[in-house]
């Protein structure tokens, strides 16, 4: 590896083929900073060295319409688009990987909803992906975290003492879950994109019988029975799943929204 990179070619799949629905509309779409959100997780990408190829998983349902509105600039930077899963993010990472290039010696999962990861990130993850077979991002959990019941229950169990002191309205309002549980959080870490793996093993993970249940890829590695290694994430990379989550994004980046630029900087 004189250069750095000669057996180290990394082939990106980014999962964009989501519903938006904690969002309301779609996310991917989201004006960052007169760019489209998704492109701006394509670009933290088409800058490394190490990137041979990039393929996006674009929603099966408006395949088209992707096309029309990234198409162009995505085949600028040379990525691929195909059609994802509609119910599950597993499908369009599958999906995905059937197009990358024989040649790439490893494979990173990026969600499309995180367009702040910083460089120092993926610098961290591909550099330990290039000794060990599966790496992924985590931060350890500062919240305590608790389990609560299923159904929900009126905080007052006499409805006509609770109207009398709150009202209906705060009656409905004062609704809440019970606790059946406090977790540790020792040792438990919140985990991120991007996850990098050896290729082969991959591929491996993804020709297991039973992909269901999976809610991010190194799950898969783990069922095949093999070492998943985590390094620092960063609070930064936000995955953009509710409106709160875009301002949050738009802060990190230092971006203002859209309607408080310049309507000639808008896009
Ligand atoms: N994703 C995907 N295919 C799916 C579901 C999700 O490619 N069938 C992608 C999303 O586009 C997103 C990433 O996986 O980039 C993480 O998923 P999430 O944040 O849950 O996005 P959505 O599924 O779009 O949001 P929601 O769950 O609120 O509908
Ligand atoms: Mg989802």
């Amino acid at each position: 590896m004189s250069d750095g990179t000669g057996s180290f070619q990394v082939g990106v799949i980014i999962p964009a083929a989501g519903q938006s629905t904690r969002f309301g509309s779609d996310k991917l779409g989201q004006d960052l900073g007169g760019r489209p959100l998704l492109l701006r997780t394509v670009e933290l990408f088409t800058r490394r060295d190490e990137v041979r190829c990039i393929v996006v998983a674009a929603p099966p349902d408006a395949l088209e319409e992707f096309r029309s509105r990234y198409g162009a600039q995505l085949g600028f930077h040379g990525v691929r688009i195909v059609a994802g899963g509609i119910a599950d993010r597993w499908e369009s990472v599958r999906n995905a990987l059937a197009a990358i290039d024989e040649s790439c010696t490893h494979i990173a999962v990026h969600d499309a909803a995180r367009p702040a990861a910083s460089d120092a990130l993926l610098a961290r993850v591909f550099d330990a992906a290039r000794v060990a077979p599966a790496v992924i991002p985590g931060e350890p959990v500062s919240a305590t975290l608790k389990r609560i019941s299923e159904e929900s229950f009126a905080a007052a169990p006499d409805e006509e003492v609770a109207d009398a002191i709150l009202g209906t309205e705060g009656r409905e309002a004062t609704r809440g879950h019970r606790v059946t549980e406090t977790i540790d959080r020792t040792r438990v870490v919140a985990v991120q994109t991007p996850q990098v793996f050896e290729a082969s093993l991959l591929r491996r993970a993804y020709a297991q019988d039973n992909l269901g249940g999976a809610t991010d890829d190194s799950m898969l590695v783990e069922r095949l029975g093999e070492p998943v290694l985590v390094v620092s994430g960063e609070a930064r990379n936000i995955k953009v799943t509710t409106q709160a989550d875009l301002a949050l994004v738009r802060a990190v980046l230092g971006h203002r929204a859209p309607e408080e630029r310049p309507a000639h900087k808008r896009f």
